[in-house]
């Protein structure tokens, strides 16, 4: 007797040598690493190799590799138009989206071969970061402007984004917030591109998969809908009131609690939750803050005993909102940290275990029926 597994749970659909996450101990590392350490220590480009190329660079590997991305900030001019023509009340992610599978159109019958792969990387991170800038600058009513490479990724999008530079603190929070978000095994996003990828579509049209997935709420938009969440909440003396009405009668789920592997706290919330502390300045900011850590104390209370804690979203849009990025960036944000992880797991699958993905559904519906004309 065949069996359904709604929301696939515990279906295993490949191996990976990338992302290690123990669900109970609160574990994640990529390629064996530490991911808070790597978030700490290491920098976007960094943690970027070791997950596509297999190994940490040496000195040599991480000057060619930045090098190279840096000869792909500039996006091509029908690119820009994309961006530019974009209606003013446009969501963020889905400009990305569309920019990605646009420039997908360059790349039919694409040979997935590691040398193809290895090559196109660069390229990708690249016009990510510049189409995501780009993005934030449109938004803002800001010219189009290809971005200059500035010491590493995260300090080059940020000045590629406010033109200025917003310091070391905050340039060290975005570059933790890259790493953190650049992998997390395969979700529903890397899913969705894994699924595209087997059909040996090209790797634009993978990320355009991946990214329409991450829009949602329950996974890339939660991080948006958290800080709506405090916002809605709006002052620290609110909090209990709010959970008692909403939460505990039923009304809504906690936006950045619980998660389908997690059965303890997320363990990359502990770096968001530093930064979050760290860079909290105006009084708005201190206020979400304190919502956040009343609101966390009582989520804890009444969820841990069921194992649902914190995510990482819970903090990581009041790091957002400190480096100073406004709510409809968030999930944009996330989506250009994680192409590193969806590119590795894409091409894992393609290089490794390549086989169509074609699961099937159990049909329940009405037996044969006799079809008859309308007149
Ligand atoms: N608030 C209240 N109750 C919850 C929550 C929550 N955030 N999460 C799970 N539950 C309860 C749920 O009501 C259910 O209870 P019962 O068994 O009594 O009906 C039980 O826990 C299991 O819930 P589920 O929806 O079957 O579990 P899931 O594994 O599908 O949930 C989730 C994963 C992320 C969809 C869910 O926890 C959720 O909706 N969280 C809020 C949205 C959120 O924070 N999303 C970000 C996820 S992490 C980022 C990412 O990986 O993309």
């Amino acid at each position: 007797m065949e069996e359904i597994s709604p929301g696939l749970e515990n279906v295993y659909i490949k191996y990976t040598d990338l992302t290690f996450i123990d669900g109970n101990k609160g574990i994640m590392r990529y390629r064996g690493y530490d991911v808070n350490e790597l978030a700490e220590k290491s920098s976007f480009e960094e943690a970027s190799y070791l997950l596509l190329f297999g190994n940490i660079p040496s000195k040599e590997e991480l000057k060619d590799f930045k090098n190279k991305i840096s000869e792909n900030l500039a996006l091509p001019p029908y690119i820009h138009e994309i961006i530019k023509n974009a209606p003013e009340n446009a969501d963020a992610l889905g400009i990305m989206q569309t920019a990605l599978s646009a420039l997908s159109e360059t790349y039919i019958n694409y040979q997935w071969k590691r040398d193809n792969d290895l090559k196109l990387i660069p390229k990708i991170l690249g016009n990510t970061l510049s189409i995501v800038s780009n993005i934030y600058r449109i938004k803002n009513k800001l010219p189009i402007k290809d971005p200059v490479f500035d010491k590493n990724y995260a300090t080059t999008f940020l000045k590629a984004c406010f033109d200025k530079d917003v310091g070391e603190e905050r340039s060290m929070a975005m570059d933790s917030a890259l790493i953190l978000y650049m992998d997390h095994e395969i979700p529903a996003s890397t899913t969705s591109a894994i699924v595209t990828a087997s059909t040996l579509s090209d790797m634009y049209s993978s990320l355009t998969s991946a990214i329409a997935a991450l829009r949602g709420p329950l996974h890339g938009g939660a991080a948006e809908s958290a800080y709506k969440q405090f916002e809605e909440i709006g002052y620290p003396d609110n909090v209990e009131t709010w959970f008692n009405k909403n939460i505990l009668q039923g009304k809504k789920r906690l936006v950045g609690f619980g998660h389908r592997v997690y059965r303890t706290y997320d363990p990359r919330l502990k770096t968001f939750k530093k930064y979050a502390d760290e860079l909290a300045e105006t009084e708005n900011q201190k206020k979400m803050l304190e919502i956040a850590k009343k609101l966390e104390g009582l989520g804890v209370k009444n969820f841990g005993s069921k194992g649902i804690y914190t995510n990482t979203d819970f903090y990581s849009g009041l790091v957002f909102n400190e480096i100073g990025f406004p709510l409809y960036m968030f999930t944009t944000l996330f989506g250009l940290s994680r192409i590193s992880g969806i590119l590795a797991h894409i091409m894992e699958y393609v290089e490794t275990q390549e086989r169509l993905i074609r699961p099937r559904a159990i049909y329940k519906g009405p037996g044969e029926k006799k079809y008859m004309q309308v007149d």
